[in-house]
């Protein structure tokens, strides 16, 4: 699979194990993108020009395939700047439209802050309590406190696919049956599911689905609002400008329909074009095998761990409801310190409360190291990471 990747021959002797973060890009998202600027460039939705219709129709069929694969409906799909983008959207003009004083919002411990701050700001602004689902001792959402906690007070209930953190996948479907239960909306921040999971929003009937493309193979700078089309059409604009208008005059406006209603200005044409053919690479992918390939890297680490670093504490215990994703905090070394070692042996890892301060204090730690392992690692990279801990050990305790 490496070889599908150019930054491993950029970097030969890179070992990638920020995933999480963000994912390499294939040879065929470059080339999309490069070939868009080369000989298909102009802008979208406007010209009458061959090059325009063009880049419309090739922009336009993207969203057909995204829409495809995730089982919704091209309306429904709205290209965003990212998940952090779409959540706001959602908390913003969803806010406006469904959120009314006395209401209860259902986040957990676990979000990442770009589900938590956008609701914060909701909260305050139409006067909404947050409650937060906690975590058992094995780190799980706790699903009976879930149950107290989501009640006929909850108007949404928005929660990760899986931890960014913990790697752990949340059990989404028995979380949106109980908001479905009290006439709750639901949200899945699915930054870390899309890369892992076949997503079909249909089944999961979630109201909405939002996710990164950079965390897929695809281009930064574009993601995906999934929203029911009647939601999406109850809500006010998120923001004003060209595209997203149906007339303009001097006293007032009237909005497009889905999905324009959403995409003010001019779009991240190449993005979303790099972003379909990143779907279409996950589609061609096994991704039950590639899950069953992460995990094993995840354990084979965790258990090397433990075999042979006692001062090393994991935060996350392995299982099937799991993306190999693994937390560590050592006794006596920071996790800076840690990444600063593994940078200078070409090791990429992630050191810090990424994005997810409240969890850390959960935790009851500040920062941590993480190693995200993806479909272009194999044990030999988990070896070098190893070594490198080997080595932070030797530096730091001597
Ligand atoms: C679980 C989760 N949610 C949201 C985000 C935010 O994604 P972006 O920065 O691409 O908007 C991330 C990124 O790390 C994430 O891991």
């Amino acid at each position: 699979m490496k070889a599908l990747f150019p930054i491993f021959n950029s970097h030969p002797a890179l070992v990638y194990l920020d995933s999480n973060a963000t994912s390499q890009k294939p040879q065929a998202v470059i080339e999309a993108i490069d070939q868009y600027y080369r000989s298909e460039n102009a802008n979208v939705h406007r010209g009458v020009y061959q090059l325009s219709e063009n880049a419309t129709r090739i922009f336009e069929e993207s969203r057909l395939r995204i829409a495809a694969y995730i089982n919704a409906e091209s309306v429904e799909v709205i290209f965003t700047r990212g998940t952090t983008e779409a959540i706001n959207i959602v908390a913003q003009s969803g806010g406006q439209a469904f959120l009314r004083p006395g209401d209860e919002i259902v986040l957990t411990v676990c979000e990442h802050h770009s589900n938590i701050v956008p609701w914060q700001i909701a909260a305050e602004r139409h006067g909404v309590t947050i409650k937060y689902i906690p975590l058992t001792a094995d780190r799980r959402l706790d699903l009976e406190a879930a149950r107290e906690l989501i009640t006929a007070k909850t108007r949404m209930v928005s929660l990760g696919h899986v931890s960014n953190v913990l790697g752990v996948i949340h059990p989404v479907r028995e979380i949106i049956a109980m908001a479905k239960a009290v006439g709750a909306l639901t949200m899945l921040d699915g930054a870390q599911g899309i890369p892992h999971l076949k997503v079909d929003v249909k089944e999961l009937d979630c109201d909405f689905y939002a996710f990164s493309g950079h965390k897929a193979f695809g281009p930064t700078g574009i993601g995906v609002l999934y929203g029911k089309k009647a939601l999406l059409n109850a809500m006010p604009p998120y923001q004003g400008g060209g595209d997203m208008i149906e007339k303009v005059t001097l006293q007032g406006s009237t909005w497009n329909e889905l999905p324009s209603k959403f995409e003010a200005g001019t779009p991240h044409i190449e993005g979303a074009i790099g972003l379909g053919v990143a779907i279409d690479f996950l589609k061609s992918l096994p991704l039950e095998k590639l899950l069953a390939h992460d995990q094993h890297l995840g354990r084979l680490l965790t258990q090397k761990l433990r075999e042979e670093f006692p001062r090393v504490k994991i935060l996350v215990e392995p299982g099937e409801d799991w993306v190999g994703t693994v937390t560590i905090v050592h006794e006596n070394i920071h996790p800076h310190d840690l990444a600063a070692v593994c940078d200078s042996d070409n090791i990429a890892i992630r050191a810090g409360h990424h994005c997810a301060q409240p969890l850390m204090e959960v935790l009851g730690v500040t920062s941590t190291a993480r190693v995200s392992p993806g479909l272009y690692n194999d044990e030999a990279d988990i070896e070098r990471f190893l070594a490198a801990l080997r080595k932070a050990e030797k530096l730091f305790l001597s």
